[in-house]
C-alpha cells in the first residue's frame, strides 16, 4: 500500500514537472454551445474576422492549401479548418490554437513568415471558446466614411494581406506591415490595381475571396485622399 502511494507521488511530480516546461497558453473563458452550423451572433464573426486569418496566414502555396495540405491540413474553409485540432470551447485544447504560442520548428507560421499579432492569436481562442461557430453576416460593420489608415487600411492589411506580405521573404517582395511600406504600394499604383482586380494585376489575396465592394470602396477613398498616415 505505501508503495503503491509512493509510486502514485512520484508520477504526479513527474506529470507536474512535465506540465510545468510547457509553453504557456493563456486560459480563456469556456464555453461549449455546441456549434449548430451557419449562425449569425455577437461574438467574433468567423466568416469576416477568422477565415481571412487561416486563408492569409495559413492556406497558402506550400503550406495548408488544398495542393500541398501539409500535416492533413487544409485551412480555407470553415468546413475544412473544422476537420481537426479544433475542440469547441476548449481553446487551451486545441492544437490550432496552441502552436500559434510555440517557438522553433513547431511555431506556426513558421519562419520565415511572421507571428500573427497578440490581438489576433487572442482573437483565434476566442473564437474557438465561443464554440467555433461559423458565425457568418455578423456585428462587423463596415462604413464607407471610415478609412483612416490606423483603424481601418491597416486592419484591412493585418486581416487579408500581412499573412503573406510580411516576415524575411514577404510574397512578391511586398511588405504591407507598416504605413511606409503600403504607401510604396500606394504611389506605384499595385494596391488599387490588386484589391479591385484589375487587369494587369495579380488579383488579391490571393486565393481568397476579394475584399468586400465597402472595403474595396474604403482603400480607394484613403489612396484618392493622399493615402495619409492617420
Ligand atoms: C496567400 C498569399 C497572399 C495574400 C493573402 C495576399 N497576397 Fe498579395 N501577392 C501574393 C503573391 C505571391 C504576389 C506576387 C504575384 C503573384 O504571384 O500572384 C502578390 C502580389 C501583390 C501585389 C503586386 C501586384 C502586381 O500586380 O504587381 C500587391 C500590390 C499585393 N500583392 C497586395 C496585396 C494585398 C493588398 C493583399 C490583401 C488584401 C494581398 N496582397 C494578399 C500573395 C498574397
Amino acid at each position: 500500500m505505501k508503495k503503491t502511494i509512493a509510486f502514485l507521488l512520484l508520477i504526479s511530480t513527474v506529470v507536474v514537472l512535465i506540465n510545468s516546461c510547457k509553453h504557456e497558453v493563456p486560459i480563456l473563458t469556456v464555453d461549449t454551445t455546441p456549434q449548430t452550423g451557419p449562425v449569425a451572433n455577437n461574438g467574433v464573426c468567423f466568416e469576416s474576422e477568422i477565415l481571412p486569418l487561416f486563408q492569409s496566414n495559413c492556406a497558402k502555396s506550400g503550406c495548408h492549401d488544398a495542393a500541398t495540405h501539409s500535416e492533413d491540413l487544409i485551412l480555407d474553409s470553415y468546413a475544412n479548418i473544422m476537420r481537426k485540432d479544433i475542440v469547441p470551447g476548449r481553446a487551451d485544447n486545441s492544437k490550432i490554437y496552441r502552436v500559434l504560442f510555440e517557438t522553433g520548428k513547431d511555431k506556426m507560421p513558421p519562419a520565415p513568415n511572421a507571428d500573427l499579432t497578440a490581438a489576433q492569436k487572442a482573437l483565434i481562442g476566442k473564437w474557438i471558446n465561443e464554440g467555433a461557430k461559423n458565425t457568418v453576416n455578423c456585428n462587423v460593420t463596415c462604413d464607407t466614411t471610415q478609412f483612416k489608415y490606423g483603424a481601418t487600411i491597416s486592419v484591412i492589411m493585418s486581416t487579408f494581406c500581412t499573412g503573406c506580405h510580411s516576415g524575411t521573404a514577404p510574397s512578391g517582395n511586398i511588405d504591407l506591415t507598416t504605413y511606409a511600406k503600403v504607401k510604396i504600394q500606394v504611389d506605384n499604383g499595385r494596391l488599387v490595381g490588386a484589391v479591385t482586380q484589375a487587369a494587369g494585376y495579380a488579383a488579391m489575396p490571393k486565393d481568397a475571396n476579394k475584399l468586400k465592394d465597402c472595403q474595396i470602396t474604403q482603400v480607394k477613398k484613403w489612396v484618392a485622399a493622399g493615402a495619409p498616415n492617420n
